[in-house]
């Protein structure tokens, strides 16, 4: 990869402080706290894990050796400990007061809504987990999970974590052939789905699309477990498909929690890379829930009587720490909604807020952009009085989408904190902690207590205050993911090469440009890879490019980002055609619509170019940075000199 000059023209001097009141009773209460904990933690990181591990987890059987790491890059965690994660999010409060305290409050889309107690939800898991027995589902076996974002996605995790099978949620909203491709390189022989699922006023027919991606004899599945949601009429082969609503009565409650080690595969998180195979993140069982606990608890300030609400689909990372496993394990009550901002329901959030009380709110900066836009008559007609903490992710956030969030719906008393990770990380790397940490808006600030993060230079030295730089973390932390998925090479390759080690000292490469400050704090530019962030979701520019070429009439293509006041990026393909095929409005929409049927809605492009040639260097490789220009409508910036035929610049510049 060639060294891209990273700059920022960010300027943002504006500084936040946490109210007296917020900080008196906030978790970490003040920056010397914070500071005392990042001391300890590099004076002796296992020490500082291990005491952690100890005094918030129940263990079956205590571990051997906190990290081994005599392998780099692949680390172990708390060798020869055993756990187990559902155990950590149910049984263990069954016995305290958190009993009868709702774990998940649940919204549909249309207005409907569930609350499920700590006691009602170990039940419902522990029914699923003994049909998924019954299904021949084994410790080890791995589970497809293509659901709605209803009470039974969480179930279905969480029964999945108690048995020792781990699950591999595919996002609702990816196509049939995406999730096909997921579930034959899983290796899944177990698909747990709804009928359908609500999703902007619209079904999206789930159990449909899992027939057309079973019809390829390479996915193994051999049972379809399918949760009734829509009621729409829907075909089930005998012998394959079975109801929930069938099994559910006569399933046994009683489901002890399976001793899993520490170091078991706990789930395989699917997410885009530079390549065009979306990657396995592997994520195992103790340290995962380690750092998704201690993160949830410490981030979100967890209070006793929170109501936290976290937005994000359970098909992302997101939805995995903070909706169910970190909130869960800490016994908070975790509001999950199956509605997206829709310009039908303008007000949607802001009435689940009210209606639920919610305390914390965490959101992605898409979101705040598109309610923005809908207009501040709809945030201001509601009470969101309730509401103390604030929280994004997934991209970074424009200081006005900040000031904005913080006015109009924190009321100017609510922390923000804005929370820099990855699928790769399991949980949140850099962050404000909201009683200590003053933020900036549009910074992440500082990193987690025990994570050494670094923006670097290609040689791995640190770069100076405020020049730009890699992101990049020097030490192994719990919460890592430990390989991908039938792939070890590539995650070496990916992650840990692009840097290249130092006298055995490896660094992680996040693949994100940042800067840091005179403070120290941290700002995240975006990806520097070819990655695309668009309305938050991660999208590798090589995939879209291979659904685009999939099409008979498409010869080349390459995709850039471009900046979107909503979605952050916006998608745009540059094409070349076959043969005799020529360009037209009605082509350019069907090469969307075949992009949206090969990986999902999320993925098609805003914009189709069509062009007689793309500009390429001379070793043949496509020189997008100068397509991201066009597609922006910037001048040419930078160094042109390696391109093959400047003639190519001039034709897409007058098309
Ligand atoms: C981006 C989502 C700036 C970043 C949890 C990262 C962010 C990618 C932030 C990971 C943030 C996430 N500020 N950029 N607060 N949070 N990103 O795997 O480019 O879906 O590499 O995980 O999102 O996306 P992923």
């Amino acid at each position: 990869m060639s060294q891209p000059t990273i700059e920022s023209i960010l300027q943002e001097n504006r500084l936040f402080h946490p109210s007296a009141e917020f900080s008196q009773t906030a978790r970490i209460k003040s920056l010397g706290e914070y500071r005392a904990l990042c001391d300890r933690a590099s004076a002796d990181p296992q020490a500082f894990w291990a005491d952690l591990a100890r005094q918030e987890l129940h263990w079956f059987q205590p571990w051997d050796s906190v990290l081994d790491w005599s392998d780099p890059p692949f680390a172990k965690w708390f060798t020869q400990g055993k756990l187990n994660l559902s155990y950590n999010c149910l049984d263990r409060h069954l016995t305290t007061d958190k009993r009868d305290k709702p774990a998940i409050v649940w919204e549909g889309e249309p207005g409907d809504s569930r609350t499920l107690t700590y006691a009602e939800l170990h039940q419902d898991v522990c029914k699923f987990a003994n049909v998924l027995k019954d299904l021949g589902v084994q410790k080890g076996d791995r589970v497809g999970i293509y659901m709605p974002m209803i009470p039974e996605a969480a179930i279905a995790m969480l029964a999945c974590a108690r048995i020792g099978a781990p699950h591999s949620v595919v996002f609702g909203g990816f196509s049939a052939e995406a999730l096909r491709d997921r579930l034959i390189d899983v290796e899944a022989n177990v698909v747990i789905t709804a009928d359908g699922g609500w999703r902007k006023d619209a079904i999206v027919p789930l159990k449909e699309q899992v027939d057309t991606a079973l019809k390829d004899a390479r996915v193994a599945v051999h049972h379809v477990l399918v949760v009734q949601r829509t009621g729409q009429a829907t075909a089930m082969e005998p012998g394959r498909d079975v109801w929930w609503h069938d099994l559910a009565p006569t399933a046994s409650t009683n489901c002890p929690a399976e001793p899993m080690d520490s170091e078991d595969m706990l789930f395989v998180l699917y997410t885009s890379g530079s390549t065009g195979k979306p990657k396995g993140v592997v994520h195992t069982t103790g340290g995962y829930n380690l750092y998704a606990h201690i993160t949830t608890q410490w981030i979100f300030d967890l209070q006793e009587n929170d109501v936290y609400w976290c937005t994000a689909d359970v098909g992302w990372i997101t939805g995995h720490t903070y909706v169910v496993y970190g909130v869960l394990s800490n016994g908070a009550t975790s509001v999950m909604y199956e509605g997206a901002p829709r310009g039908s329901n303008p007000g949607c959030f802001w009435d689940v807020i009210e209606k639920h009380q919610v305390s914390v709110f965490y959101t992605a900066p898409t979101a705040i952009r598109a309610f923005i836009k809908m207009g501040d008559e709809h945030p201001k007609a509601r009470d969101l009085s309730s509401l103390r903490l604030l929280g994004t992710v997934g991209e970074p956030i424009n200081p006005e989408a900040w000031m904005w969030y913080h006015t109009v719906i924190g009321g100017e008393r609510c922390p923000i904190v804005d929370t820099w990770w990855q699928t790769e990380t399991g949980g949140i790397m850099i962050t404000a902690l909201p009683g200590a940490i003053p933020t900036k808006p549009g910074s992440a600030t500082l990193p987690f207590p025990g994570i050494q993060a670094d923006v670097v230079d290609l040689e791995g030295n640190s770069v100076g205050v405020n020049e730009g730089g890699y992101l990049a973390v020097r030490y192994p932390h719990p919460g890592m993911m430990r390989t991908i998925y039938g792939d070890p090479d590539r995650f070496r390759r990916t992650y840990w090469e692009h840097i290249p080690p130092k006298d055995g000292n490896y660094l992680y490469f996040a693949g994100d440009g940042a800067r840091r400050d005179e403070d120290g704090y941290f700002w995240v530019m975006g990806r520097v890879d070819d990655v695309i962030n668009s309305a938050g979701h991660r999208l590798g520019t090589m995939e879209i490019e291979s659904a685009l070429v999939s099409h008979p009439a498409v010869a080349e293509a390459a995709v850039v980002g471009k900046p979107d006041d909503i979605k952050g990026e916006d998608i745009v393909a540059f094409v070349t055609l076959e043969g005799t095929h020529q360009s037209s409005e009605a082509l350019a929409k069907e090469l969307k619509q075949h992009v949206t049927k090969e990986i999902g809605a999320i993925a098609r492009p805003g914009e189709i170019r069509f062009a007689e040639a793309l500009p390429k260097t001379r070793s043949g490789k496509i020189m997008r940075r100068l397509l991201r220009d066009l597609a922006a409508g910037a001048e040419i910036s930078g160094d042109t000199s390696t391109l093959e035929d400047r003639g190519v610049l001039e034709k897409l510049r007058e098309g």
